[in-house]
């Protein structure tokens, strides 16, 4: 079964939210850039690494030296795909390595902590993938022996830096929508089941990424629902998430869904969008539609009007998601600052997927979101 649709499109994507220089120019500077290009090792190569690996070579600025998996056949594969790269069992090997700088971790999440920790321990920056950590207590501590190293973590947050959220964030932050109400998503298909994680453990990541980048507000509780049908495992499942000033989220992620649907809706107070992120153009759709209503004289003379206008498709860049990601990431470790998508932003995300488990499990409980928590876009 293909394995795509639970990852932002190969073709989609564009330059991240923060301002991006080229990395490049940084090492421009120095004498060699040969000798001063970021070396990188990647730990897993199943279905993921191979796009991590292959978008961490950017001429000029980075280069995959060495590519660990426990698995042969995945070695193989590696060894195929870049025949001058050093390719090994052991992910001790890289994280020993004095050549490598950035240890990127592509690896189920129960082993994204330990392998992250003891990169940073090795003094490398780590670029991990989604979600962040197993638990918020895992993504506090990787927090804050980064900073303590001075090191950079970047979490693979991968459709942040697609063209479709970039142009969203964008209409947010000029205010085309206005205040937000709602923000509305259904992340659904047949498949792929997982057998180490639950569908909101592996779904829902990317739209709590996506949801704290655009609504940028604290949430202050989460309920969530769901079932498990076949192997004990939640296989579908509803997260609501409640934010101050009336401004509330829905999530839907499914495994058992006969059809595939990437669609979100964002309402806001003056227009609304539909992305749909099947969609090979127009994946998003701006309608000046809204209600406005006001108290007429007397209980029941409520005036209410709709407003029905224009609807318009603006264009979305259509780079690589994960090499603008990749360059955001090597401008950041070259200007000493944090990604966009750091450990915190893996954080917000792993709390909301702690509560939302809480919740779950108390069969739809409302869990309070413990505060503070640090919004730093
Ligand atoms: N950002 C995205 O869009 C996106 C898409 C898919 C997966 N992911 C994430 O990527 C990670 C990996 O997912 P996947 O689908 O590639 O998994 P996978 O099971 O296909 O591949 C993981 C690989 O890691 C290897 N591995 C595990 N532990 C290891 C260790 N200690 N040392 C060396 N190799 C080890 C395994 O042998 C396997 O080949 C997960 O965290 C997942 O959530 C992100």
């Amino acid at each position: 079964m293909e394995r795509e649709q639970d990852s932002p499109s190969m073709s989609a994507g564009n330059i991240p939210p923060k301002k991006i220089g080229s990395a490049k120019a940084h090492f421009l500077e120095r004498e060699s850039i040969g000798e001063f290009m970021i070396k990188v090792g990647v730990i897993g190569y199943g279905y993921w690494g191979p796009n991590v690996a292959r978008n961490f070579n950017l001429p000029g600025v980075s280069q995959v030296v060495a590519i660990a998996d426990k698995s042969e056949k995945s070695q193989r594969r590696a060894q195929e795909a870049f025949p001058h790269v050093k390719v090994v069992a052991e992910a001790q090997e890289i994280l020993q390595s004095p050549e490598i700088d950035v240890v990127a971790v592509v690896t189920p999440v129960w082993t994204h902590f330990e392998l992250a920790k003891a990169a940073l321990n090795q003094g490398k920056h780590v670029f991990v993938e989604k979600p962040f950590t197993a638990s918020v207590a895992q993504a506090e501590e990787l927090i804050e022996l980064a900073a303590r190293k001075r090191l950079q973590i970047m979490v693979d947050h991968t459709f942040l830096f697609t063209g479709a959220v970039r142009k969203i964030r964008q209409l947010v932050d000029e205010g085309t929508l206005g205040n937000l109400f709602y923000y509305d998503s259904m992340r659904v298909n047949l498949g792929l089941f997982q057998h180490d994680i639950n569908v909101i453990w592996d779904l829902a990541p990317h739209d709590l990424s996506i949801m704290d980048h655009v609504i940028q507000k604290e949430p202050e509780a989460i309920v969530a629902t769901g079932e498990k049908h076949l192997n004990n495992l939640v296989d579908i499942a509803f997260l609501t998430i409640y934010f101050p000033g009336n401004v509330v989220a829905h999530i839907n992620v499914n495994w058992l869904s006969p059809v595939k649907v990437r669609t979100t809706l964002i309402g806001g107070e003056k227009k609304m969008v539909v992305w749909n992120d099947l969609e090979a153009d127009e994946k998003i759709k701006i309608y000046d539609k809204g209600v406005s209503v006001k108290n007429g004289e007397g209980m029941y003379n409520l005036l209410v009007s709709y407003r029905s206008g224009d609807m318009w498709a603006p264009k979305v860049e259509q780079t690589e998601a994960l090499k603008a990601e990749v360059n955001h990431f090597m401008d950041c470790i070259a200007a000493n600052r944090a990604p966009v998508n750091d450990g915190h932003a893996g954080l917000r995300v792993v709390r909301l997927l702690e509560a939302a488990e809480k919740s779950l499990h108390e069969r739809g409980s409302l869990v309070q979101i413990e505060s503070p928590f640090a919004v730093g876009v």
